[in-house]
């Protein structure tokens, strides 16, 4: 190693008429490699100007050392704009996702990732600008049920939502089962329709964090998904560049989601709300339940229907109460409600009073849906095959594996197995029973709507591996595990 070093020396020390004659404390072959690649800006600050490449930023993370926000900003920009190839952004994916971030890289990436396209202004739209983000589930229809709820009680709200991907659904996937229902609007229809109607539900712009729509895409292909800096960074930048100002995040935890352990959720859970913070903006973190899926239905069009019963004041009663949370604290966030209580509160009257309602379908009007559909939703797609699994004995529920149901669901056609694959609205399970909950020989444990034979058999195959009856009374699920950021 000292002959490299030397030879490095040699080469370099003397060729910008510098030498170095003491190595810095943590120096090792990465940081030899730096030296002799070229850009070794970051250990030798004071004495190079050598411009910046994306292989040494890649071999700094690769020797688990901390980027300079300039590094990170170089790397983001220089990705955005196709400067840096794909195969180095995969490279220094890996690297974070294998060593980390400090959580100060984390906020320069979100920040670099937020101001890598527009960053919308709503201020001029609505008082205070609100969202809240899933971090992705099984039977998540949240927001369909939820915007509305807090719209209703005098909070005008303008979402941006994403597809889904994998095992997890994704909201416009849903919304988009109303025939005619447009996801694609423009941001100047997207303000407009804030301003006039107070309620928008649509894709993100590919204006907005361009960054963050490019490498995610990247992650999903290079199995660098599960990184809770790279999760942090990518929700958050999303928010901060759609203009959100307080922002529920509905941190998922289990079988179901990308966090599969509390101790993780916590981590990612505490790292946006630092974030949030930290760019000027106020986050709520809630830590819920992913084990089993939320609600009954699993598939889009079935999933619009649970939410359209929700909303008329019959949904299931987790899912319910699920909605009632995130409500109230989208209100405290809103200066509505002081307190959870008072937010519930507020929240469940829109439901009696047929407020939410209203909004729903004031929804679906402005983006083009055909309020036919919503108003009679067993018009809404639906499959040509629909087969009950019936408990094949007396007991209790003890498992309904989240994951299992929703990789299933992709099987039959409601999700996606890659990027750009078509989906079937009308697909999908649903269960009857949650864990904990008492069931007879023969009742019907889930249904499977499909629209094809095969793919029928093989989700009912997999489907008998997803679910437990046992003699004993398990302990239910909770639907929450904390709140972090009050
Ligand atoms: N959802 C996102 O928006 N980004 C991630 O990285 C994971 C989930």
């Amino acid at each position: 190693m000292a002959e490299v070093r030397d030879w490095v020396f040699g080469i370099r020390g003397l060729a910008v008429g510098r030498r170095a004659t003491v190595a810095p404390k943590h120096w090792n072959t990465g940081a030899l490699e730096h030296w002799s690649t070229g850009t070794p800006k970051h250990l030798f600050h004071s004495l190079t100007e050598f411009p910046m490449r994306a292989v040494d930023i890649i071999i700094k993370k690769r020797d688990k050392l901390e980027l300079t926000k300039e590094e990170i900003e170089f790397f983001i920009s220089g990705y955005t704009k196709g400067d840096i190839p794909d195969y180095q952004a995969a490279a220094w994916a890996m690297a974070v996702l294998l060593n980390g971030m400090t959580p100060r890289e984390t906020t320069d990436l979100t920040l670099a990732m937020a101001h890598s396209g527009d960053v919308l202004d709503l201020s001029g739209v609505v008082d205070i600008a609100l969202d809240k983000h899933s971090t992705g589930g099984v039977g998540d229809k949240t927001t369909l049920a939820v915007l509305p709820m807090v719209v209703a009680a005098g909070l005008p709200v303008g979402k941006m939502s994403g597809r889904g991907l994998g095992f997890s659904g994704g909201t416009l996937d849903k919304m988009e089962s109303i025939p005619g229902y447009r996801t694609d609007l423009t941001t100047e229809e997207f303000l407009e329709q804030l301003r006039t109607v107070g309620i928008v539900l649509t894709g993100q712009s590919a204006d907005l964090a361009p960054a963050d729509g490019k490498l995610y895409a990247l992650r999903d292909v290079t199995g660098t998904v599960p990184s809770i800096p790279l999760i942090a960074s990518s929700i958050m930048s999303k928010k901060l560049a759609a203009g959100a100002q307080g922002i529920v995040l509905d941190v998922k935890v289990g079988r179901g989601a990308f966090m599969q352990t509390l101790d993780d959720a916590r981590e990612l859970a505490q790292l946006m709300v630092d974030i949030a913070r930290l760019a000027g903006r106020r986050a709520i973190a809630l830590l819920s339940d992913m084990n089993q899926p939320l609600g009954y239905a699993v598939g889009n069009a079935l999933e619009v229907k649970e939410a359209i019963d929700t909303l008329h004041g019959h949904g299931p009663a987790d899912f319910y109460e699920h909605c009632l949370k995130v409500a109230a604290y989208m209100l405290i966030l809103g200066g509505k409600a002081k307190t959870e209580e008072e937010g519930r509160a507020i929240a469940a009257h829109t439901i009696s009073d047929g407020s939410a309602w209203e909004k729903f379908r004031a929804l679906v009007q402005a983006q083009g849906g055909d309020v036919a559909y919503v108003d009679e939703p067993e018009r809404l797609p639906r499959a040509s095959l629909v087969e009950s699994m019936l408990a094949p004995k007396s007991g209790y529920v003890a498992r309904i594996d989240a994951r299992e149901v929703g990789e299933t669901a992709v099987i039959l056609g409601a999700g996606r197995e890659k990027k750009g694959d078509p989906i079937d609205h009308a697909v999908g399970i649903v269960v009857h029973k949650k864990v904990g909950e008492p069931i007879e020989e023969g009742e019907p444990l889930l249904t499977i709507h499909a629209n094809d034979e095969a793919r029928l058999n093989e989700a009912e195959e997999r489907l008998w591996g997803a679910v437990e009856i046992s003699p004993e009374k398990p302990e239910p699920l909770p639907h929450f595990y904390g709140v972090i950021g009050l």
